[in-house]
């Protein structure tokens, strides 16, 4: 097992792409902390987690021999992500793996977008990658050790009309991710991206339903059609393995960098 003994927390880790990152921790020895909002949110058009399902995802990783808690955390509020991390110390004494990966969408143009939609969006995804790692690195720093990944996006690499706070976020992470590697390598740490490609989660299930597709098999041929390589279909185990491999000593040289997982999406011209 390759992370025997290590800790590591998973935002919107309750579910989806999130989930499956700590299962694969997890198979590698690694004790999880779950942070996740459970609880919906205004602009966003379909259902966050609940506490059932993050308690579900905990004892799943219970069951794989592992230590693992829960943490309602907003990864929007300052106060809430140091509570987290707080209570991450408290039981495991130490942090090993950041994987930044809450998120969310909504889809609609900028013309018409409200501020507290484009707020929703870019503050869970990189105000919430800035504060995880504001109050985890000073731990990572101490300890001389550490990983981050963040879960980006093809949005991150690319635009998607009706979605600009959500690539806007997306490539914001890839900048943020770069600068932080540089600000943390002499003490050892490691920050790198995970960028999916289209992945039948929650959210994408969200976005086809608030789109009025109610044909799960044509939606998916949609949300797909930019995936070169069509068979197999990206799978939140996938995304998992990505960020697994990336913090373990599998990837020691890696970082400041980003694995793009989209069954060939990107290498195309647009
Ligand atoms: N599914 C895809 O096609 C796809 C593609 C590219 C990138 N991604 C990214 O993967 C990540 C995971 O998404 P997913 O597809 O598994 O979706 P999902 O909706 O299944 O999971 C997202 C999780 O994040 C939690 N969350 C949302 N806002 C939060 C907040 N403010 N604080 C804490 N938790 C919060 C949700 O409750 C949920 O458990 C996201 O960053 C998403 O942008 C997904």
């Amino acid at each position: 097992m390759k992370l025997e003994g290590k800790v590591a927390i998973v935002t919107g880790g309750a579910r989806g792409n999130g989930l499956a990152a700590a299962r694969c921790m997890a198979e590698e020895g690694a004790d999880i902390v779950i942070a996740d909002i459970c609880a919906d949110m205004k602009t966003i058009p379909y259902k966050m987690s609940t506490s059932e399902g993050m308690e579900k995802a905990v004892e799943e990783i219970k069951s794989m021999g592992r230590k693992a808690i829960g943490v309602k955390c907003d990864v929007r509020k300052n106060p809430e992500v140091k509570a987290m991390v707080d209570a991450a110390m408290k039981e495991f004494g130490k942090i090993d793996i950041l994987v930044n990966n809450a998120g969310n969408s909504s889809m609609i143009a900028i013309a018409d977008m409200e501020e507290e939609t484009w707020d929703e969006v870019l503050d869970t995804h990189l105000k919430g990658m800035y504060l995880c790692c504001h109050h985890v690195l000073p731990h990572m720093i101490e300890q001389g050790s550490g990983n981050v990944v963040s879960i980006s996006s093809v949005g991150g690499q690319r635009g998607f009309g009706m979605g600009g706070h959500y690539c806007a976020a997306k490539h914001g992470i890839i900048g943020l991710n770069k600068s932080i590697a540089m600000e943390v390598a002499d003490h050892g740490i490691r920050a790198n991206v995970v960028c999916p490609g289209t992945v039948w989660t929650d959210m994408m299930k969200g976005i086809a339903e608030f789109f009025g597709m109610d044909d799960e098999e044509e939606a998916k041929e949609q949300f797909f059609a930019g995936h070169l390589k069509k068979e197999p279909e990206v799978s939140p185990e996938d995304i998992g393995k990505a960020v697994c491999w990336l913090v373990t000593d599998d990837a020691r040289c890696i970082t400041g960098n980003m694995i793009t997982v989209d069954g060939g999406w990107t290498c195309q011209a647009p």
